[in-house]
C-alpha cells in the first residue's frame, strides 16, 4: 500500500477506503463501460471526514477526483491511476425543507430524482430537471451548473443554489449555507464553486430553493415546417401562455428520424417534418390553463404555424412523447460518435448547423449530424457521427467549434469543460479571462491537487 493510502485508512478506517483493485467493476462513467482506473474510491460520510481527506491529499500533493453520478458528458470525472476518486454517494441526506423561505438543505451525493420525488410528495417541487436526474447528484448539479429542459423558466442550477459547504483543497470547511434570496455581505463566494467543476474545492452541503408543486402540467409534441416556425412559435407561446412555458425542446428532423428507427421509439406522428417540439407548461389550475394551451395551439395551428401536434392522454403517453427527446441509444449506437454542447444566438442556429453539416460532409461522405437542443436557452446539442471507424474526435471538435467563433457562440453551454474541452477553452474565454481562472485556482488549491488538468490547462 503505498504511503497516502495508509494514512487515509489511519484516518478513516478501512470501510471508507476500496484500493483500485477492488472498484474495477464500477464502470467508468455512464458513456463508458470500461472499467474505474484508480488509486482508491473514497466514500467520507460526513463534512470533516472530507476535511481529513483533503487536507492528507494535500500534505502529500496527491491528486483527487470527484464523483457525482458520472453521467457528466465531457470526461471530467474520469480518474487515472494515480489519482484517488472522492464520491459523496454516502453523504445522501435530505436534511429539512423550510416551506415559508422555500428552502431545502441537502447534502451533496443526494441524487435529483430522489430530491424531486420528496419534494414532490410534501407539495413542491424542485425545478432543475435533467435526463440523468436518475443518476446524478445535487453536488454535482452545483459542481457542473447543471442546466436541462426547465432552464427558460428557472434558470440553471446557480439560479437555484442560495448557500452552500464546500471543503478547500487544503481541507479548510468554508461554510457559507446561506439561506435567504438577499444578501450582498461582500463577495458571493458560493459562486466560485459553482460552475467549476470541482475545481475550487468539494461542495459538500447546499441551502437551494423550491417551489410550489404546479397542480396542472400541459404537453404536446408539435411538428413545424422550418426554423422560422421554431422561433415564430417559441415567440407566440410565451406570451400567449405568460409565465408558464416551462420546456421547449426541439428536435431537427434527422434526430426524430433516427430515434424513431424501427426498434427504437415508436413515432407519434409523420417522420418527415422539418423540426420537431417537445413543449410543456406548468400552473396552479387545471381547467383554465389546459384550456389556454389548448386554445394556443389552435391559434398556432390555424395560422399554419404548426404542421401537427400530438396531445398526450396520460401520464405514460407524456413519459413516451419525452422519451423520444432523452433517449438517444439509437444515436450511441452509430460509433463512433461525438456530442457536442454549444451555445449560440437563436437566429444563427441554422446558419451554424449548415456549416457544421457541410464540413463534415466535406471530410467524412457517410457522415450523419442529429441536431437538437434547449433552443429557447441558444443551448444545441450536435451528435456527430463520421460513418467511419477510427478516432476522429479531434477533427470532429474543429468542425463544431472553428464555426462558432462567428457567431461568437459558446464552446460549451452547460456540459462544461472537463477534459475534453481544454485545449478549445480560447475559442469562448480571452486571455485575461483565463489569467483570472489561473490565479483563482492558484489561489485556492496551490498545490493543484483537486480535479487537475480540468477546465483549465496544467501549468508547468
Ligand atoms: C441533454 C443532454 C445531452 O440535453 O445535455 O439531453
Ligand atoms: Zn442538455
Amino acid at each position: 500500500m503505498t504511503d497516502i493510502i495508509t494514512l487515509l485508512v489511519d484516518a478513516l478506517g478501512s470501510e471508507q477506503v476500496s484500493l483500485g483493485a477492488d472498484v474495477a467493476d464500477r464502470s467508468t462513467s455512464y458513456w463508458r463501460p470500461e472499467p474505474t482506473s484508480t488509486l482508491a474510491l473514497l466514500r467520507p460520510r460526513s463534512t470533516a471526514e472530507v476535511s481529513q481527506i483533503l487536507a492528507l491529499c494535500h500534505a502529500h500533493n496527491q491528486p483527487v477526483v470527484l464523483q457525482g453520478g458520472l453521467t457528466g458528458c465531457v470526461d471530467g470525472a474520469i480518474s487515472a491511476d494515480h489519482e484517488i476518486i472522492l464520491s459523496l454517494e454516502r453523504m445522501n441526506t435530505i436534511e429539512s425543507i423550510d416551506p415559508v423561505s422555500g428552502t431545502v438543505t441537502v447534502e451533496a451525493g443526494v441524487i435529483l430524482e430522489v430530491l424531486q420525488t420528496t419534494l414532490a410528495e410534501q407539495g413542491f417541487m424542485f425545478p432543475l430537471d435533467l435526463g440523468a436526474r436518475g443518476s446524478c447528484t445535487i453536488g454535482g448539479n452545483i459542481a457542473t451548473n447543471a442546466g436541462g429542459i426547465n432552464v427558460l423558466r428557472y434558470g440553471m442550477m446557480r439560479d437555484l443554489v442560495l448557500g452552500l459547504e464546500a471543503v478547500l483543497a487544503d481541507g479548510t470547511i468554508l461554510s457559507s449555507m446561506n439561506r435567504m434570496i438577499k444578501n450582498n455581505a461582500g463577495y458571493d463566494i458560493k459562486q466560485l464553486f459553482i460552475g467549476s467543476e470541482g475545481t475550487m474545492g468539494v461542495v459538500t452541503r447546499a441551502v437551494v430553493k423550491t417551489y410550489p408543486r404546479s397542480t396542472s402540467m400541459n404537453t404536446a409534441m408539435i411538428a413545424v415546417k422550418d426554423f422560422n416556425a421554431v422561433t415564430e412559435l417559441l415567440q407566440y407561446l410565451r406570451s400567449a401562455l405568460g409565465g408558464s412555458l416551462s420546456a421547449f425542446e426541439v428536435m431537427w428532423g434527422d434526430y426524430f428520424t433516427a430515434v424513431t428507427e424501427p426498434g427504437w421509439h415508436r413515432a407519434p406522428m409523420q417522420r418527415d417534418h422539418a423540426f420537431y417540439i417537445m413543449v410543456e407548461t406548468e400552473g396552479s389550475d387545471s381547467h383554465t390553463d389546459t384550456e389556454r394551451f389548448n386554445h394556443a395551439l389552435e391559434q398556432a395551428f390555424k395560422s399554419s404555424l404548426i404542421e401537427d401536434a400530438v396531445i398526450p392522454k396520460s401520464e405514460s403517453e407524456r413519459k413516451s412523447l419525452w422519451d423520444i427527446r432523452e433517449n438517444f441509444e439509437a444515436i450511441l449506437e452509430k460509433k463512433p460518435y461525438y456530442l457536442y454542447d454549444v451555445s449560440l444566438p437563436i437566429q444563427d442556429m441554422p446558419e451554424y448547423v449548415a456549416l457544421v453539416r457541410e464540413a463534415l460532409m466535406k471530410q467524412f461522405s457517410q457522415a450523419s449530424c442529429y441536431v437538437l437542443g434547449h433552443v429557447a436557452d441558444g443551448n444545441l446539442h450536435l451528435f456527430l457521427c463520421p460513418g467511419e471507424p477510427g478516432k476522429w474526435h479531434e477533427d470532429c471538435d474543429r468542425i463544431v467549434y472553428e464555426p462558432l467563433k462567428q457567431f461568437e457562440g459558446s464552446i460549451s453551454a452547460e456540459h462544461g469543460i472537463g477534459t475534453e474541452k481544454v485545449p478549445w477553452l480560447n475559442i469562448s474565454r480571452s486571455l485575461a479571462e483565463i489569467a483570472v481562472m489561473h490565479g483563482l485556482k492558484a489561489t485556492l488549491d496551490p498545490s493543484n491537487i483537486l480535479n487537475p488538468g480540468r477546465v483549465i490547462p496544467l501549468q508547468n
